[in-house]
């Protein structure tokens, strides 16, 4: 088979593509989302079941979005035509690439409305606003930011221009330039709030929380929450790792490249666990304080620590490079898609698709003000696109996928793709990918709608 060849350039090295990857990967769903959904659903018990996904479906998922993104080399809607069409002779595998892309600019629309309170976060930090503050104050610092539409949507429209700008530019001198740069300077800050989290919270409480497992604590829901989120951490399940993928050098081992990705996310989600709850608890503060945990409760520790406001500072710049990386890959394949298959040139496709997610997001900007008084049965419009793309589009997407991989691709096509021989590693993984993910994907969705 003639090799093809990627149409947006490609990553300069092996470690570009893990720094791009794992900059998608490490975002909200680390900082942000991560540590109140554990407090929601029970700490130690969802932290294990999480890290089993992770191993178990996210691992292999990653290798297989990788291989058929490599594979096919254009946007995940075309990858899937063109390998679907080689290995099985139908096109219409396309519609997982199309599920993804709109999953992609979904969660976009909601995630950069987060972002934006980050951004804004950044200013009131640095002005001493949390300094002394009691939680009466910071709560309604919150709700009164998130109630203010007009400075959620200014903050908003911000950071989707910050997206549009570094992705306008194009795979090497917008992606990798930008994970170049904040990449280093994520895991940087990171250390140093690690540091002062450890000298000023309750270290040895955050430990316990995290690492002690109650299991009567973890429900059904829970389970279902964890898969959504160990999908959602790695990026996977809407083709933005295969999307990435297709940038990647052909002599790149795909297998050590996800393991790093892999390790490096989680590890960064466990150190950010590290960072946030012993400040929580430190000053008595409540972990299940769902999604203004890190908005209200880290303002307020900050606010009675010494040297709380450069460090609350560094804190939501930390969370706004996080979210920026992420947000880069949530917008790439819908991007690539429009310019390879529609003909725009890569900055107007940028900017379309971007305009695009910011009109989305209004609906997420406004669930929190003038449209508050319309709920679904997840809740506010923001938490239903939220808990629809995670919990349902990504499952879906994650198995079809890997049921791509494994079934639809034939074993000489995978093991060719993944250059790991025929032998353990590699039976291992095809039959992650074969029963595994799908069947624990399937049976987690079943229970969930009640049928068992
Ligand atoms: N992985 C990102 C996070 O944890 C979110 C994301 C999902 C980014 C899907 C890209 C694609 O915040």
């Amino acid at each position: 088979m003639e090799k093809r060849t990627s149409l947006q350039g490609f990553w300069s090295s092996r470690l570009a593509f893990i720094l791009a990857v794992t900059g998608s990967a490490v975002g909200l769903g680390n900082i942000w989302k991560f540590p109140y959904i554990m407090g929601e659903n029970g700490g130690g018990a969802f932290m294990l079941l999480y890290l089993v996904f992770v191993f178990l479906i996210g691992l292999p998922a990653m290798m297989a979005e990788i291989l058929i993104g490599r594979r096919g080399r254009r946007n995940p809607v075309t990858t899937l035509e063109i390998v679907g069409e080689e290995e099985s002779g139908h096109k219409r595998w396309r519609v997982i690439g199309i599920l993804g892309v709109s999953a992609g600019v979904l969660i976009l629309s909601y995630y950069s409305v987060v972002a934006g309170w980050a951004l804004a976060y950044i200013f009131k930090a640095a002005q001493g606003l949390f300094t002394a503050a009691s939680a009466d104050v910071v709560g309604e610092l919150f709700n009164s930011h998130t109630g203010n539409w007009k400075a959620s949507l200014g903050w908003h429209t911000v950071f989707m221009l910050m997206t549009i700008m570094v992705v306008a530019r194009g795979v090497e001198r917008g992606l990798e330039q930008a994970v170049r740069i904040l990449m280093p300077a994520l895991l940087l800050m990171l250390l140093v709030l690690l540091v002062y989290s450890v000298k000023n919270g309750d270290f040895s409480a955050a430990v316990n929380y995290m690492f002690a497992p109650n299991f009567s604590d973890l429900t059904l829901n829970g389970a279902l929450v964890a898969l959504g989120h160990a999908l959602f951490t790695l990026s996977l399940g809407m083709g933005a790792v295969m999307a990435y993928g297709a940038y990647l050098p052909e002599d790149s081992n795909i297998g050590t490249t996800a393991v790093a990705v892999v390790i490096a996310d989680t590890a960064i989600a466990l150190l950010a666990g590290l960072v946030i709850f012993p400040v929580v608890f430190g000053q008595g503060l409540d972990a299940a304080a769902g999604p203004g945990l890190i908005f209200q409760s880290l303002p307020l520790a900050f606010g009675s620590m010494k040297g709380g406001v450069v460090f609350g500072t560094i804190f939501f710049l930390l969370l706004s490079f996080a979210a920026w990386t992420s947000a880069i890959g949530l917008i790439e394949p819908a991007v690539a898609w429009m310019n390879e298959s529609f003909g725009f040139k890569r900055p107007v496709a940028t900017f379309v698709i971007g305009g695009l997610v910011w009109a989305v997001g209004l609906l997420s900007v406004f669930s929190f003000n003038l449209l508050s008084h319309i709920t679904t049965p997840f809740g506010t419009l923001f938490k239903t696109v939220d808990f629809f793309t995670s919990n349902i589009m990504l499952p879906l997407g994650a198995f079809a996928i890997t049921g791509f991989a494994g079934w639809v691709m034939c074993r000489n096509s995978t093991s060719d793709e993944l250059k790991m021989g025929t032998g353990l590693r590699y039976n291992l993984w095809r039959i992650c990918v074969r029963y595994i993910a799908p069947i624990a994907i399937v049976f987690i969705f079943i229970n969930k709608l009640g049928l068992l």
